[in-house]
């Protein structure tokens, strides 16, 4: 696992950009993964930024997101298709159809592997070390399927996107699962801010896979970066 500290957000999230615009040019059939949650924004702002200024092409580019709530139709508000539609796809000239989610119906990890595998995989990270909504007890060797939320994630995810009301959040989703991800060629998970510090802390001393701390599983991935600011912590790794 490689470190990367940045000065601040802005320029964290500028950074993964850019290795993203480097992912679509050297290979314009690029396969991304997505994350959805706060982490993100600001790199897909960028990359927003930079369609309507250079005109990048992601015409033939493919995305597959790590998971989607259960229980909220597709075009809710609150789903993430709509959230990566509002913050993404719709500012650049992707295809929707070439945009997936997991579902019930669609065998995800199979829809994967048809498509040639995930180039480049773009992570958050939970407080609890989830990603995506691989929860503490995932599986090393799980794949796409029904997930369980946990009670400290529907909290976190209530105050973020829910004005604080925890009924609103689902308390299901389908998510790719850790060996889903481990399957990408290159890995960038982002930790911003002081809610992470601890979290990635924990994640520096990993040497092997915790059952207990989800991101753990990373540390046996041979193409990882962890880009994190001075806020979530000061220390070059
Ligand atoms: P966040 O969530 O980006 O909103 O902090 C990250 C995650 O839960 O994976």
């Amino acid at each position: 696992m490689k470190f990367l500290k940045f000065e601040n957000e802005i320029e964290a999230s500028k950074y993964v950009s850019q290795e993203i615009i480097k992912e679509i040019k050297e290979n314009n059939k690029a396969i991304l993964g997505l994350a959805t949650g706060s982490t993100p924004i600001k790199t897909y702002e960028f990359l927003s930024k930079d369609f309507s200024l250079n005109k990048t092409d992601w015409s033939k580019v493919s995305s597959f997101n790590l998971d989607e709530y259960l229980g909220i139709p597709e075009y809710d508000e609150q789903s993430y298709r709509t959230f990566m539609n509002k913050t993404l796809f719709n500012n650049i000239n992707i295809k929707l159809e070439n945009t997936h989610f997991p579902n019930k119906e669609n065998n995800y990890d199979d829809l994967i592997s048809k498509a040639g595998g995930i180039d480049f995989q773009l992570l958050g990270i939970g407080v609890n070390g989830h990603i995506g909504f691989n929860e503490p007890g995932s599986l090393e060797n799980s794949l796409t399927r029904v997930v369980d939320l946990t009670e400290e994630t529907i909290e976190v995810n209530a105050k973020k996107f829910f004005d604080g009301d925890i009924s609103l959040v689902p308390h299901q989703a389908i998510s790719m699962g850790l060996k889903s991800i481990m399957r990408a060629k290159k890995i960038i998970l982002m930790a911003l801010g002081k809610s992470k510090t601890e979290t990635i802390k924990k994640l520096i001393k990993c040497k092997n896979f915790d059952i207990n701390f989800p991101a753990s599983i990373l540390v046996s991935h041979p193409n990882v970066t962890i880009v994190y600011d001075k806020e979530c912590l000061n220390n070059e790794i």
